[in-house]
Protein backbone atom coordinates (compact mmCIF):
# COMPACT_ATOMS: atom_id res chain seq x y z
CA UNK A 1 0.00 0.00 0.00
CA UNK A 2 0.80 3.57 -0.61
CA UNK A 3 -1.77 5.58 0.84
CA UNK A 4 -3.98 5.06 3.39
CA UNK A 5 -6.75 7.51 5.77
CA UNK A 6 -7.64 7.81 9.08
CA UNK A 7 -10.23 9.07 10.57
CA UNK A 8 -12.71 9.51 14.14
CA UNK A 9 -16.48 8.93 13.77
CA UNK A 10 -19.20 8.50 16.65
CA UNK A 11 -18.62 10.09 19.87
CA UNK A 12 -15.18 11.40 20.87
CA UNK A 13 -13.55 9.48 23.55
CA UNK A 14 -10.50 10.46 25.41
CA UNK A 15 -6.89 9.23 23.33
CA UNK A 16 -8.30 9.34 20.22
CA UNK A 17 -5.71 11.71 19.54
CA UNK A 18 -3.12 9.69 20.82
CA UNK A 19 -4.30 6.77 18.46
CA UNK A 20 -4.20 9.55 15.49
CA UNK A 21 -0.51 10.05 16.59
CA UNK A 22 0.42 6.77 16.51
CA UNK A 23 -1.25 5.81 13.26
CA UNK A 24 0.51 8.83 11.86
CA UNK A 25 4.09 7.99 12.78
CA UNK A 26 3.96 4.48 12.93
CA UNK A 27 2.38 4.19 8.74
CA UNK A 28 5.10 7.16 7.85
CA UNK A 29 7.81 5.04 9.41
CA UNK A 30 6.53 2.20 7.01
CA UNK A 31 7.10 4.17 4.64
CA UNK A 32 3.03 4.31 3.74
CA UNK A 33 1.42 8.24 3.32
CA UNK A 34 -1.14 8.56 6.06
CA UNK A 35 -4.26 11.30 4.62
CA UNK A 36 -6.48 12.54 7.91
CA UNK A 37 -9.62 12.66 7.15
CA UNK A 38 -12.06 15.35 9.24
CA UNK A 39 -15.26 14.89 10.90
CA UNK A 40 -15.64 10.99 10.12
CA UNK A 41 -17.52 9.49 7.16
CA UNK A 42 -18.80 13.20 6.36
CA UNK A 43 -14.84 14.10 5.47
CA UNK A 44 -15.17 11.08 2.93
CA UNK A 45 -18.43 11.96 1.33
CA UNK A 46 -17.25 15.59 1.47
CA UNK A 47 -13.72 15.64 0.14
CA UNK A 48 -12.32 16.78 4.00
CA UNK A 49 -8.85 16.00 3.95
CA UNK A 50 -5.70 16.42 3.68
CA UNK A 51 -1.88 14.54 4.24
CA UNK A 52 -0.87 14.21 7.48
CA UNK A 53 2.92 13.66 8.06
CA UNK A 54 5.45 13.34 11.34
CA UNK A 55 5.11 17.00 12.56
CA UNK A 56 0.33 17.25 11.91
CA UNK A 57 0.66 15.03 15.08
CA UNK A 58 3.05 16.98 17.45
CA UNK A 59 1.59 18.11 21.02
CA UNK A 60 -1.54 16.20 20.88
CA UNK A 61 -0.80 13.16 22.82
CA UNK A 62 -2.23 14.36 26.30
CA UNK A 63 -5.20 16.07 24.58
CA UNK A 64 -8.87 15.12 24.82
CA UNK A 65 -11.40 14.81 21.64
CA UNK A 66 -9.93 14.69 18.42
CA UNK A 67 -8.36 17.08 16.34
CA UNK A 68 -9.91 15.03 13.37
CA UNK A 69 -13.38 15.92 14.60
CA UNK A 70 -15.62 13.87 14.94
CA UNK A 71 -19.59 13.22 13.94
CA UNK A 72 -22.41 10.49 13.99
CA UNK A 73 -23.08 11.19 10.29
CA UNK A 74 -26.55 9.60 8.83
CA UNK A 75 -25.86 10.89 5.23
CA UNK A 76 -23.25 7.86 5.51
CA UNK A 77 -26.61 5.46 5.60
CA UNK A 78 -28.00 6.52 2.83
CA UNK A 79 -26.25 4.54 -0.88
CA UNK A 80 -25.72 8.08 -2.16
CA UNK A 81 -23.85 8.92 0.84
CA UNK A 82 -21.71 5.90 0.59
CA UNK A 83 -20.87 6.21 -2.96
CA UNK A 84 -19.51 9.62 -2.77
CA UNK A 85 -17.53 7.95 -0.10
CA UNK A 86 -15.97 6.06 -2.55
CA UNK A 87 -15.52 8.24 -4.96
CA UNK A 88 -13.14 10.10 -2.85
CA UNK A 89 -11.33 7.17 -1.64
CA UNK A 90 -10.54 6.27 -5.74
CA UNK A 91 -10.10 10.05 -6.52
CA UNK A 92 -7.15 10.63 -3.40
CA UNK A 93 -5.73 6.56 -3.68
CA UNK A 94 -6.45 5.71 -0.62
CA UNK A 95 -5.61 1.60 -0.53
CA UNK A 96 -6.77 1.31 3.36
CA UNK A 97 -8.94 2.81 6.08
CA UNK A 98 -8.05 2.80 9.74
CA UNK A 99 -11.32 4.11 11.75
CA UNK A 100 -11.39 5.05 15.07
CA UNK A 101 -14.55 4.90 16.90
CA UNK A 102 -17.36 2.15 18.67
CA UNK A 103 -19.77 -0.48 17.31
CA UNK A 104 -21.67 2.13 15.34
CA UNK A 105 -18.09 3.23 13.31
CA UNK A 106 -17.25 -0.21 12.98
CA UNK A 107 -20.86 -1.51 11.52
CA UNK A 108 -20.19 1.45 8.91
CA UNK A 109 -16.71 0.42 7.85
CA UNK A 110 -17.87 -3.49 7.59
CA UNK A 111 -20.84 -2.62 5.20
CA UNK A 112 -18.13 0.06 3.50
CA UNK A 113 -15.85 -3.04 3.08
CA UNK A 114 -18.21 -5.49 1.93
CA UNK A 115 -19.35 -3.39 -0.53
CA UNK A 116 -16.75 -1.58 -2.05
CA UNK A 117 -13.90 -4.05 -0.63
CA UNK A 118 -12.12 -0.86 0.76
CA UNK A 119 -9.87 -2.63 3.38
CA UNK A 120 -10.74 -1.00 6.76
CA UNK A 121 -9.41 -1.81 10.02
CA UNK A 122 -10.84 -0.76 12.83
CA UNK A 123 -9.39 0.75 16.69
CA UNK A 124 -12.06 0.64 19.39
CA UNK A 125 -12.50 3.89 21.38
CA UNK A 126 -15.33 4.78 23.08
CA UNK A 127 -15.76 6.15 26.75
CA UNK A 128 -19.00 3.07 26.94
CA UNK A 129 -16.67 -0.15 26.64
CA UNK A 130 -18.61 -1.91 25.24
CA UNK A 131 -17.08 -3.31 22.09
CA UNK A 132 -17.53 -7.13 21.70
CA UNK A 133 -14.24 -9.04 22.35
CA UNK A 134 -11.76 -6.94 23.36
CA UNK A 135 -10.59 -5.87 27.23
CA UNK A 136 -11.04 -2.12 26.93
CA UNK A 137 -11.95 1.16 24.96
CA UNK A 138 -9.62 3.93 24.17
CA UNK A 139 -11.03 6.70 26.48
CA UNK A 140 -13.10 4.01 29.01
CA UNK A 141 -10.37 4.69 31.62
CA UNK A 142 -9.93 8.25 31.22
CA UNK A 143 -13.97 8.23 31.68
CA UNK A 144 -14.28 6.36 34.77
CA UNK A 145 -11.34 8.25 36.24
CA UNK A 146 -13.18 11.60 35.71
CA UNK A 147 -16.64 10.21 36.69
CA UNK A 148 -14.83 8.83 39.99
CA UNK A 149 -13.73 12.13 40.79
CA UNK A 150 -17.09 13.45 40.49
CA UNK A 151 -18.21 10.47 42.73
CA UNK A 152 -15.63 11.21 45.61
CA UNK A 153 -17.20 14.87 45.80
CA UNK A 154 -20.60 13.47 46.00
CA UNK A 155 -20.15 11.36 48.51
CA UNK A 156 -18.51 14.33 50.74
CA UNK A 157 -21.67 16.13 50.99
CA UNK A 158 -23.79 13.43 51.08
CA UNK A 159 -22.20 11.96 54.47
CA UNK A 160 -22.02 15.51 55.49
CA UNK A 161 -26.01 15.88 54.95
CA UNK A 162 -27.28 11.92 55.41
CA UNK A 163 -28.31 11.95 52.48
CA UNK A 164 -29.61 9.55 49.43
CA UNK A 165 -27.34 10.09 46.21
CA UNK A 166 -28.85 8.88 42.50
CA UNK A 167 -25.71 9.30 40.12
CA UNK A 168 -26.15 8.61 36.98
CA UNK A 169 -23.45 7.89 34.55
CA UNK A 170 -23.09 7.18 30.48
CA UNK A 171 -22.49 4.24 28.93
CA UNK A 172 -25.25 3.97 26.63
CA UNK A 173 -26.82 0.41 26.88
CA UNK A 174 -23.71 -1.02 28.41
CA UNK A 175 -23.18 -0.65 32.14
CA UNK A 176 -19.23 -0.99 32.23
CA UNK A 177 -18.73 2.39 33.07
CA UNK A 178 -21.68 2.10 36.24
CA UNK A 179 -19.72 -1.10 37.41
CA UNK A 180 -16.55 0.39 37.40
CA UNK A 181 -16.97 3.41 39.05
CA UNK A 182 -19.38 2.24 41.88
CA UNK A 183 -17.23 -0.38 42.92
CA UNK A 184 -14.08 1.70 43.00
CA UNK A 185 -16.51 4.72 44.61
CA UNK A 186 -17.82 2.46 47.00
CA UNK A 187 -21.01 3.03 46.05
CA UNK A 188 -23.43 1.16 47.80
CA UNK A 189 -26.09 0.27 44.64
CA UNK A 190 -25.87 -0.09 41.06
CA UNK A 191 -28.59 0.45 38.51
CA UNK A 192 -27.10 -1.14 35.10
CA UNK A 193 -28.92 -2.56 31.40
CA UNK A 194 -27.62 -5.78 32.03
CA UNK A 195 -29.26 -6.92 35.14
CA UNK A 196 -33.34 -5.85 36.05
CA UNK A 197 -33.38 -3.87 39.12
CA UNK A 198 -35.98 -3.84 42.16
CA UNK A 199 -36.72 -0.52 43.53
CA UNK A 200 -38.31 -1.81 46.30
CA UNK A 201 -35.20 -3.99 47.12
CA UNK A 202 -33.12 -1.41 46.83
CA UNK A 203 -35.26 0.61 49.23
CA UNK A 204 -35.61 -2.16 51.35
CA UNK A 205 -31.32 -2.26 51.60
CA UNK A 206 -31.64 1.62 52.09
CA UNK A 207 -33.36 1.78 54.97
CA UNK A 208 -32.10 -0.99 56.71
CA UNK A 209 -28.82 0.09 56.24
CA UNK A 210 -29.69 3.40 57.78
CA UNK A 211 -31.32 1.37 60.98
CA UNK A 212 -27.61 0.15 60.98
CA UNK A 213 -26.39 3.59 61.49
CA UNK A 214 -25.58 4.03 57.76
CA UNK A 215 -25.79 7.75 56.93
CA UNK A 216 -25.17 7.98 52.77
CA UNK A 217 -26.11 6.28 50.29
CA UNK A 218 -24.75 6.59 46.54
CA UNK A 219 -26.69 4.71 44.06
CA UNK A 220 -24.92 4.44 40.57
CA UNK A 221 -27.34 4.70 37.81
CA UNK A 222 -26.34 3.43 34.41
CA UNK A 223 -27.83 5.74 31.70
CA UNK A 224 -29.39 3.18 29.33
CA UNK A 225 -32.16 1.96 31.98
CA UNK A 226 -33.67 4.41 33.57
CA UNK A 227 -33.43 8.57 33.93
CA UNK A 228 -31.68 9.75 37.56
CA UNK A 229 -34.70 12.10 38.60
CA UNK A 230 -37.08 9.31 38.17
CA UNK A 231 -35.31 6.72 40.58
CA UNK A 232 -34.70 9.54 42.71
CA UNK A 233 -38.33 10.30 42.91
CA UNK A 234 -38.93 6.44 43.72
CA UNK A 235 -36.37 6.34 45.84
CA UNK A 236 -37.47 9.23 48.16
CA UNK A 237 -41.05 8.54 47.85
CA UNK A 238 -40.64 4.61 49.47
CA UNK A 239 -37.90 6.24 51.91
CA UNK A 240 -39.40 9.18 53.07
CA UNK A 241 -35.12 10.00 53.31
CA UNK A 242 -33.76 13.12 51.50
CA UNK A 243 -32.40 12.30 47.81
CA UNK A 244 -30.46 14.44 45.06
CA UNK A 245 -30.22 13.42 41.58
CA UNK A 246 -26.70 14.01 39.94
CA UNK A 247 -26.65 13.51 35.98
CA UNK A 248 -22.71 13.66 34.75
CA UNK A 249 -23.39 14.14 31.08
CA UNK A 250 -20.81 15.00 28.84
CA UNK A 251 -18.24 15.89 31.19
CA UNK A 252 -17.27 12.04 31.25
CA UNK A 253 -16.48 12.32 27.73
CA UNK A 254 -13.16 14.92 28.05
CA UNK A 255 -10.51 15.72 29.88
CA UNK A 256 -7.02 14.68 29.52
CA UNK A 257 -6.54 10.93 28.85
CA UNK A 258 -4.90 9.02 31.69
CA UNK A 259 -1.95 6.93 31.25
CA UNK A 260 -4.19 4.16 30.34
CA UNK A 261 -6.09 5.23 27.85
CA UNK A 262 -2.81 6.98 26.17
CA UNK A 263 -0.75 3.61 26.25
CA UNK A 264 -3.45 1.69 25.05
CA UNK A 265 -3.66 4.25 21.74
CA UNK A 266 -0.54 3.82 21.08
CA UNK A 267 -0.27 0.46 21.20
CA UNK A 268 -3.61 -0.17 18.53
CA UNK A 269 -2.48 2.40 16.32
CA UNK A 270 0.63 0.49 15.81
CA UNK A 271 -1.39 -2.75 15.32
CA UNK A 272 -4.14 -1.06 12.87
CA UNK A 273 -0.89 0.20 10.73
CA UNK A 274 0.40 -2.89 10.75
CA UNK A 275 -2.46 -4.87 10.24
CA UNK A 276 -3.76 -2.92 7.15
CA UNK A 277 -0.79 -3.23 5.80
CA UNK A 278 0.05 -6.69 5.80
CA UNK A 279 -3.38 -7.25 3.93
CA UNK A 280 -6.08 -8.16 6.92
CA UNK A 281 -9.24 -6.19 7.02
CA UNK A 282 -13.27 -5.75 8.06
CA UNK A 283 -11.80 -6.13 11.74
CA UNK A 284 -10.84 -3.95 14.93
CA UNK A 285 -7.84 -4.03 16.82
CA UNK A 286 -7.96 -4.40 20.93
CA UNK A 287 -6.22 -6.08 23.57
CA UNK A 288 -7.84 -9.67 24.39
CA UNK A 289 -6.87 -11.06 27.51
CA UNK A 290 -3.75 -8.87 27.52
CA UNK A 291 -2.67 -9.59 24.33
CA UNK A 292 -2.80 -7.32 21.05
CA UNK A 293 -5.08 -9.20 18.49
CA UNK A 294 -7.73 -8.34 16.19
CA UNK A 295 -11.36 -9.16 16.47
CA UNK A 296 -13.94 -9.06 13.52
CA UNK A 297 -16.03 -5.98 13.07
CA UNK A 298 -18.84 -8.32 12.53
CA UNK A 299 -18.40 -10.28 16.20
CA UNK A 300 -16.89 -6.60 17.77
CA UNK A 301 -20.30 -4.91 17.25
CA UNK A 302 -22.41 -7.58 19.13
CA UNK A 303 -23.38 -7.32 22.67
CA UNK A 304 -20.58 -6.82 25.00
CA UNK A 305 -20.21 -9.92 27.20
CA UNK A 306 -17.91 -9.35 29.94
CA UNK A 307 -18.20 -11.04 33.51
CA UNK A 308 -21.16 -8.27 35.20
CA UNK A 309 -21.90 -10.84 38.26
CA UNK A 310 -18.34 -10.72 38.74
CA UNK A 311 -18.43 -6.77 39.71
CA UNK A 312 -22.57 -6.50 40.29
CA UNK A 313 -21.94 -9.05 43.67
CA UNK A 314 -18.75 -7.73 44.66
CA UNK A 315 -20.47 -4.21 45.21
CA UNK A 316 -23.57 -5.68 46.58
CA UNK A 317 -20.26 -7.21 49.04
CA UNK A 318 -18.67 -4.52 49.73
CA UNK A 319 -21.53 -1.73 50.28
O1 LIG B 1 -21.03 6.43 22.99
C1 LIG B 1 -20.49 7.40 23.80
C2 LIG B 1 -21.56 8.21 24.45
O2 LIG B 1 -20.97 9.19 25.28
C3 LIG B 1 -22.61 7.42 25.25
O3 LIG B 1 -22.14 7.06 26.52
C4 LIG B 1 -23.77 8.37 25.25
O4 LIG B 1 -24.99 7.68 25.37
C5 LIG B 1 -23.68 9.04 23.91
O5 LIG B 1 -22.33 8.90 23.48
C6 LIG B 1 -24.06 10.48 23.90
O6 LIG B 1 -24.01 10.93 22.59
P1 LIG B 1 -24.15 12.45 22.16
O7 LIG B 1 -22.87 13.13 22.53
O8 LIG B 1 -24.35 12.38 20.69
O9 LIG B 1 -25.29 13.00 22.92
Amino acid sequence: MKRIAVMTTGGDAPGMNAAIRSVVRCGCASGVEVMGVFRGWWGLINEELKPFNHRSVSGIINQGGTILKTQRCHEFNTEEGQQRAFNTVKKYDIEGLIVIGGNGSFAAAHRFYQKYGVPCIGIAASIDNDVNGIDMTIGSDTAINTALAAIDNIRDTATSMERVFVVEVMGRGCGYIALSVALAGGCEDVIIPEIKYDISKICHDIVNGNLKGKISWIVVLAEGVAKAADITKQISEITSLECRAVTLGHIQRGGRPTAVSRDLALHLGKAAVDRLLAGETDKAVGFVKGEISAVDFEKAIMKKEFNVGRWYNLIKILS
